[in-house]
């Protein structure tokens, strides 16, 4: 039996937590650490199976990676052309941010490498990054558009002025890779503002990055110092327990450690709009990425129509955002959100599926939902697969009228491990049965 969550009503939600390490940091962590001079030391690692695959495949190029306990590495970075070839094609699991950054780092690297993934990644588009890649002068291959994806390796890369059509960190984060290694600027344009890790990070390991308005820019040829990376809480796991918090009746949660870079807090925002009591405590003195903690109490939700500026700012939060809606009073409208289509399932009919099965009004379009409140029923939603819908429905059934069951929960593991003993720590009740 593939592994289920069991989930009983709970109205009672509080408790003082830190949350796992964030997934998007943790990967550029590895990433950045191997291609830099020395050996850097990571804190608050992800040890999520997403991350691993990341680890795995470093290890296999070359570059030693040690474990001193699960959230605390070591990366002995070998400079800018330390990199071996692997000798195997290399697994990316279920992590789009794995393939597609893997894709710009590689591109110019003097070996060949081919990279696939599981079921859902094999499914993700690669052209968006690919496309600009070769524009660059990379020899990149997709399999009709999606993994597996082999790179020639060996060539020369030049830098490009690249508008991005998507507004996607990935995309954004892949051409800036290969533009460390590309002859003159790489300049990325966005559409709208996507998360910057890529770029803090390099600029913290005293690469140059420069930002205009919605252009970022490097330039090729320049080294990376290693350094400590302090990895922080990831907000979009502490989201989940955020929500949690504001759908319960009683308690207070409070969590610590949490990274509040402004590309990500969209999911504080939308919630702050539909009536959640969040209370965001930024500690001074932050290196490299902003953090802090929050507190959070129980809240009367309303509908909203959620601003399109900041889609992309919670593009991973909409399953929490449904549930949201979903259990608030009033109309939710969500546009201008088409790129949940291609994340780890598509998002919007995963999520309008679980939603109708709970007994709510959902009406789908091409780019979003427009979900009308009410009260969840008990009964059995499919997560397929994806574990942010897992996590999502789990937190909203603990407000259903009698158990609700979520199946095919075990790819929590890949960004949340231990989510379900944490959300039973401040008072949901979730058990797993089941396994893989
Ligand atoms: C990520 C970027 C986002 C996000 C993903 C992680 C990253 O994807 O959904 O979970 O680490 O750069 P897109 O950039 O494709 O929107």
């Amino acid at each position: 039996m593939k592994q289920q969550f069991c989930v009983q009503p709970s109205s009672r939600v509080e408790g003082l937590i830190s949350v796992p390490g964030d997934k998007s940091v943790s990967h550029r962590a590895l990433m950045l650490g191997a291609i830099a001079q020395g050996t850097s030391h990571i804190t608050g690692f992800l040890p999520g199976e997403d991350c691993l695959a990341t680890m795995a495949a470093v290890r296999a190029m070359g570059i030693g990676v040690v474990q001193h306990d699960p959230t605390t590495i070591d990366v002995v970075g070998q400079g800018m052309h330390g990199f071996r070839a692997a000798g195997r094609a290399l697994d990316m699991g279920n992590s789009g941010t794995a393939m597609r950054l893997f894709m710009g780092l590689l591109a110019a690297q003097p070996f060949a490498t081919e990279l696939f993934g599981d079921e859902s990644l094999s499914r993700r588009p690669m052209e968006r990054v690919a496309q600009p890649l070769r524009q660059m002068g990379a020899r990149i291959e997709t399999t009709h558009g999606t993994p597996p994806v082999r790179i020639a390796g060996g060539g020369k890369l030049n830098g490009i002025a690249f508008n991005m059509p998507v507004a996607s960190a990935q995309v954004k984060s892949a051409v800036l890779l290969a533009g460390l290694y590309a002859s003159g600027e790489t300049s990325v344009s966005e559409p709208a503002i996507t998360r910057d890790h890529t770029e803090r990070m390099l600029a913290r390991l005293g690469y140059p990055v420069r930002r205009s308005g919605s252009t970022v820019t490097i330039a090729g040829g320049g080294t990376l110092a290693a350094g400590p990376i302090a990895v922080p809480g990831d907000l979009s796991s502490a989201a989940f327990m955020v929500l949690a918090g504001c759908l319960a009746s009683v308690g207070e949660v409070i969590i610590e450690g949490v990274g509040l870079n402004p590309t990500r807090t969209g999911i504080l925002r939308i919630l702050e709009l539909m009536g959640a009591d969040i209370r965001i405590e930024q500690s001074p003195g932050e290196v490299g990425e902003p953090v802090g903690r929050l507190v959070v109490r129980p809240s009367r939700l309303s509908g909203i129509e959620v601003p399109p500026e900041l889609v992309p700012l919670a593009i991973d939060e909409f399953p929490l955002i449904f549930i949201a809606a979903a259990l608030a009073s009033g109309e939710t409208v969500v546009r201008g959100a088409g790129e949940l289509r291609h994340k780890e399932t598509d998002r919007i009919r995963v999520m309008a599926d679980g939603l109708r099965t709970l007994g709510i009004d959902v009406e789908e379009f091409p780019d979003g939902a427009r979900i009308r409140g009410g009260q969840f029923r008990s009964g059995t939603v499919d997560s397929a697969g994806d574990h942010r819908v897992a996590m999502s429905f789990a937190v909203g059934a603990a407000r259903a009228e009698g158990p609700v069951t979520v199946l095919d929960t075990a790819n929590v593991a890949t960004s949340y491990p231990g989510f379900a003993a944490q959300a039973r720590v401040i008072g949901l009740d979730v058990t797993v049965t089941g396994h893989e």
